[in-house]
């Protein structure tokens, strides 16, 4: 237990890593209050934080763009020190939808300065990504690396790194932490919490639990002529639970003011392959693959120098491959629908001859659904 309990806001703390971070933070002696818009996430995270805390977090439900609300709960909650993990997080959508991206990352990090600045909270985690490196010219990747964006998404984490850098420069009593992640993954080990992806997911490791549970016939390998061991792209995979550790602990180590820049990320590299190998050894599930062409913007390998997290933060990843591929599994298997899809569930086991809420389920049945045994009507 931490001797200096904050209160902390977390934005974006339904999501798959900010849901972890506040059990790593209730657990740790925190207060948290999620603020949160819900538009890539579930209210039912809510709850389940509560189940494996044993404390249901408050929850505002608020856009970060909107000041008087993020004011308000600043205030109202005597909120003391904010995590920023609010954000939309897709490459391609970025490149498809610059002006969403720029409008929800960087105004939305801006108007949270503003409000926060207002109301006196200067300790500040924001949630950054290895991407703000572009092409690595050096491996493995120190903080001091070359910063450039290959991507809309990318430049809105080098825009708001920026902007934290800059607003520090004039008020050098703010506590701020930005956090490069690597590749986060895994799940809660309780199985309760985890990566639901809306619609078809971009990362590997949701693709490779859908692939072994079923849900799509294979995983496309994205390029397998890399200039590495055995063709396929090597990244360092991070477990979700020793991300939100280190946020915990970057939270600790902001007593005093400052403005860093720290690595989260094992320092390991792992191939495509290696994933898909591992993950079939924990499921017990074959993975059918299929070679494609290299992704638009994939570099060959990306992976962290972790000694300045270990140095300021005293903080170093735990867990191995082995261990985020059975935690992604047991969430998979746990919540195969993920968090929203409890009715459609209900269907499928209804429709396999489970048991029966008619009435709720009406709308799930589609028409070809209604010429089953059961004998629903289609809406
Ligand atoms: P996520 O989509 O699961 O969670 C993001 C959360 O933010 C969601 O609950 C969403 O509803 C909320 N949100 C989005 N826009 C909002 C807004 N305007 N106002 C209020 N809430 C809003 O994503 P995640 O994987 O948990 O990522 C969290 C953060 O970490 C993001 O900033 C992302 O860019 C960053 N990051 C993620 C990864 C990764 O691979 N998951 C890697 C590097 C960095
Ligand atoms: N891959 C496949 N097939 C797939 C999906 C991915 O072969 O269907 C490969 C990719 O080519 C890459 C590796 O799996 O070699 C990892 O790809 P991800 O999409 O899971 O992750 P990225 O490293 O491309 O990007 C992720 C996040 C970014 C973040 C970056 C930080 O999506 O938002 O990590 O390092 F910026």
């Amino acid at each position: 237990m931490c001797e200096h309990p904050y209160t902390v806001l977390v934005t974006g703390g339904a999501g798959f890593i900010g849901s972890h971070a506040c059990i790593a933070l209730q657990e740790a002696g925190h207060h948290v209050v999620i603020y949160d818009n819900l538009s890539t996430s579930h209210p039912l995270v809510i709850e389940r934080i509560g189940e494996i805390t044993g404390r249901v977090p408050i929850f505002v439900q608020g856009d970060i763009q909107d000041r008087a609300r993020l004011e308000a709960t600043l205030a109202a909650c005597h909120c003391n020190a904010v995590m920023h993990f609010a954000g939309l997080k897709s490459v391609s959508e970025s490149v498809d939808q610059p002006l969403t991206y720029y409008e929800n990352n960087v105004m939305g990090s801006l108007v949270l300065l503003q409000a926060m600045a207002s109301i006196g909270v200067r300790t500040l985690v924001f949630s950054s990504s290895a991407t703000v490196y572009g092409i690595p010219q050096e491996l493995p990747l120190k903080e001091d690396h070359p910063l450039s964006a290959t991507t809309p998404y990318g430049r809105t984490k080098i825009i708001v790194e920026e902007m934290l850098r800059e607003h520090f420069n004039t008020c050098p009593d703010w506590r701020i932490a930005i956090l490069r992640y690597f590749n986060p993954v895994g799940a809660h080990e309780s199985g309760l919490i985890g990566e639901d992806p809306q619609g078809k997911p971009n990362n590997l490791m949701p693709l490779i639990s859908q692939v072994a549970s079923g849900k799509r016939p294979h995983l496309n390998v994205w390029g397998n002529d890399y200039p590495t061991p055995d063709g396929t792209g090597i990244r360092d995979y991070i477990h979700v639970l020793d991300l939100v550790q280190g946020h915990v602990s970057a939270l600790n180590h902001l007593n005093d003011p400052q403005c860093i820049e720290v690595n989260l990320g094992t320092g390991r590299g792992h191939s495509v392959l290696e994933m898909v190998r591992a993950f079939e050894r924990i499921s017990g599930q074959t993975i059918p693959l299929e070679r494609a062409p290299r992704r638009d913007g994939d570099v060959s390998s990306c992976y962290a120098d972790p000694q300045r997290a270990l140095d300021l933060l005293d903080w170093r990843a735990q867990r191995d491959i082995d261990e985020m591929c059975r935690d992604a599994w047991n969430w998979q298997v746990s919540n195969p629908y993920g968090y929203s899809k409890k009715d459609e569930h209900s269907v499928a086991q209804l429709l396999a001859g489970e048991a029966c809420a008619p009435d709720s389920l009406v709308e799930f049945i589609t028409p070809e659904r209604a010429s089953s045994p059961l004998g629903f009507q289609s809406v």
